[in-house]
C-alpha cells in the first residue's frame, strides 16, 4: 500500500473584511479535512479606494502573521484588490504557495460565456490595476470584455445591508455599462459581491450568468492537494490526514463581536467566535 504524505498545518486566508468569507465557505465545503485560519482586516477596510502600495503593505503584514504565527501551509489571498496589489510580491517573499482569486475567476468566466461578451466588476483599485484585463488577455480566449468599478458596494456588505432599495439604486447606476454591453457572463471580481447577487441579477437580468471566483479557487486548491496542478512557486503541498475534521479560526482587526455576529450570518455556524488581530487599534 502506498502512503501519501500528509500535513495538518492550516490553510491561511485573508480579505479586507467579510468578502473573503465567500471563498472560506467554498474551502470549508470542498476541503472539510483542512484547518483554516481566516483574517478579516475590518479595522482597515475598505481596500478598494486605497493606493495599491498601501494595500500591498497590509497584505504583506497579514501574510507574515499567518505564516509566522499560524504556520500556514498555503496562503489564499481571498481579496481581488489585495491580489491585484501584491500576489507577485507575496509569491516572491513567502516560502509557502500563494493563491489568488483573479486567475481562477477568469477561467470560470471564459468557460461560462456563449456569446463571447463578458463583464467584470470590482473595486476601483482592482479595476484600475488592469489585473483582470491582463488575465483575460493571457487566457488567450477571444472575448469582448467590459469592466466596471463599483465603489460603494463593499460598504453596503460591510454594513450588513445586501438587499435595500439604496443598494439597488446604486447598482442600476454602476452596472449601466455592463447592461449596455449585453454581456452573457459577469464575473464578480470582488469577493464581497456574491452577497449582492440578488440585487445584481435584478439589474443585469437573469439571462446573465454570475460567476464568482470562490468555488473555482477552492477547486484549484483541491487540485493542488491531489497533485493535479503545480503549486505556485513549485513548493510542495500535502493535504491534511484523511478522515480528520478541520477546525476554523477567524481573526478580525476591527470590532470582533460585530465580526462574529455579521460573519456568522454571512458564512454560517462555523463562525462561532472571532479573535483580535495583533495589529488592531
Ligand atoms: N473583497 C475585496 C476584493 O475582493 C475588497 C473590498 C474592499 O475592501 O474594498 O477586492
Amino acid at each position: 500500500m502506498t502512503t501519501h504524505p500528509s500535513d495538518d498545518r492550516p490553510i491561511g486566508m485573508f480579505d479586507s473584511g467579510f468578502g473573503g468569507l465567500t471563498v472560506a465557505r467554498a474551502f470549508i465545503d470542498l476541503l472539510p479535512d483542512e484547518d483554516l485560519v481566516y483574517v478579516g482586516d475590518t479595522g482597515r477596510y475598505p481596500y478598494g479606494p486605497r493606493s495599491l502600495g498601501e494595500v500591498a503593505g497590509y497584505a504583506h503584514e497579514i501574510a507574515r502573521y499567518l505564516v509566522d504565527v499560524h504556520r500556514v501551509k498555503l496562503l489564499v489571498v481571498a481579496c481581488n484588490t489585495a491580489a491585484a496589489a501584491a500576489l507577485g510580491s507575496l509569491r516572491d517573499e513567502l516560502d509557502v504557495p500563494v493563491m489568488g482569486v483573479i486567475d481562477p475567476g477568469v477561467r470560470s468566466l471564459v468557460r461560462a460565456t456563449e456569446t463571447g461578451r463578458v463583464g467584470v466588476i470590482g473595486t476601483v483599485g482592482t479595476v484600475g490595476s488592469g489585473a483582470y484585463q491582463r488575465a483575460v488577455a493571457a487566457s488567450g480566449t477571444p472575448v469582448e470584455l467590459t469592466v466596471a468599478a463599483c465603489p460603494g458596494f463593499v460598504e453596503f456588505v460591510e454594513g450588513g445591508e445586501t438587499g435595500s432599495d439604496q443598494v439597488h439604486v446604486l447598482a442600476e447606476r454602476l452596472l449601466a455599462p455592463i447592461v449596455e454591453a449585453k454581456v452573457d457572463a459577469l464575473l464578480l471580481g470582488c469577493t464581497h459581491y456574491p452577497y449582492l447577487a440578488r440585487t445584481i441579477t435584478d439589474v443585469v437580468g437573469r439571462d446573465v450568468v454570475l460567476v464568482s471566483s470562490a468555488d473555482e479557487t477552492a477547486f484549484e486548491a483541491l487540485a493542488l492537494f491531489r497533485e493535479e496542478a503545480e503549486a505556485p512557486g513549485g513548493v510542495a503541498l500535502a493535504p491534511a490526514a484523511v478522515g480528520r475534521v478541520g477546525t476554523h479560526r477567524f481573526v478580525s482587526s476591527g470590532d470582533v463581536e460585530r465580526f462574529r455576529d455579521l460573519g456568522a450570518r454571512l458564512l454560517g455556524p462555523e463562525l462561532a467566535a472571532a479573535e483580535r488581530a495583533p495589529w488592531s487599534r
